[in-house]
């Protein structure tokens, strides 16, 4: 198998103690593992997961960030906070912010554009929800938020952009996508963004799949040419259920 990107996505959990001994194991058990890692503990633990993973192959993510970079922005988290704290990628659009917190596509947009100024790694979360997906229009939602997710976005910038294709239904919920379905997804937005930057660009970008990834599901979804990692949920908070996804 080529060489994936695997992410582990902690959302609200693990205390700072927590977050410590999980990120100690995963540097242990991941140390010469063929793929590249990245976890993104919650604000309050990413001071000291830091410290257990720094030098490692593991890199350090946030789950999101502010759109702006200081000023009257209660309970939000600066991008220069974060650069900071030594993270190095971030994840915005996740469908929790999107559906519980109403983060919509601008606001979106315009963090994914401050972080690329600021030189982080975006992990663009798009995906529609069940009702979309009956509806016939998983294409036309997938497509739209890749599109104004990536808005003002330029070629250059694009490197440091990773799509994660999530599907609202499979998070959290046991349901994955198929291996098909899931491709299906992948392909079409491998081909949004072949419209918006060209060939040699789509073809680059990696594409990460998410929503209840596990160990006997992450070979097949993997092995399908356009799903080029996996955005773990669930599976990602013990060292027991995400190792196995990481070494596949
Ligand atoms: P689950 O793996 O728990 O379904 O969550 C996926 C996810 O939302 C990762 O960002």
């Amino acid at each position: 198998m080529r060489q994936c990107y695997i992410a582990g996505n902690w959302k609200m959990n693990k205390t700072r103690a927590e977050a410590i001994d999980l990120a100690r194991g995963l540097v242990t058990a991941l140390k010469g593992g063929r793929h590249r890692y990245m976890i993104a503990p919650p604000f309050t633990s990413l001071d000291a997961v830091a410290s257990v993973i720094r030098g490692t192959n593991i890199r350090l993510g946030a789950q999101n960030v502010a759109c702006e970079e200081s000023g009257a922005h209660t309970g939000e988290v600066s991008p220069l906070m974060l650069k900071d704290l030594g993270v190095r990628t971030v994840i915005i659009g996740h469908s929790e912010r999107r559906h519980l917190y109403k983060e919509g596509d601008a606001l979106i947009n315009k963090k994914v554009r401050l972080a690329l100024k600021h030189g982080f790694e975006v992990i663009l979360c798009i995906g529609e929800t069940l009702e979309e997906r009956e509806a016939g229009k998983a294409q036309e939602i997938c497509g739209s938020q890749t599109r104004l997710g990536l808005a003002g976005v330029t070629g250059d910038e694009l490197d440091g952009v990773v799509i994660a294709y999530e599907p609202v239904w499979a998070i959290g919920t046991g349901k994955t996508a198929t291996p098909e379905d899931a491709q299906g997804i992948h392909a079409f937005t491998r081909v949004t963004v072949a419209g918006l930057y060209g060939k040699a660009a789509a073809e680059k970008i990696i594409i990460q799949y998410g929503g209840s990834m596990k160990a006997d599901n992450a070979s097949a979804l993997l092995a399908q040419p356009d799903i080029d990692g996996g955005l773990i949920g669930g599976a990602a908070l013990t060292v027991d259920t995400f190792v196995p996804i990481c070494l596949v």
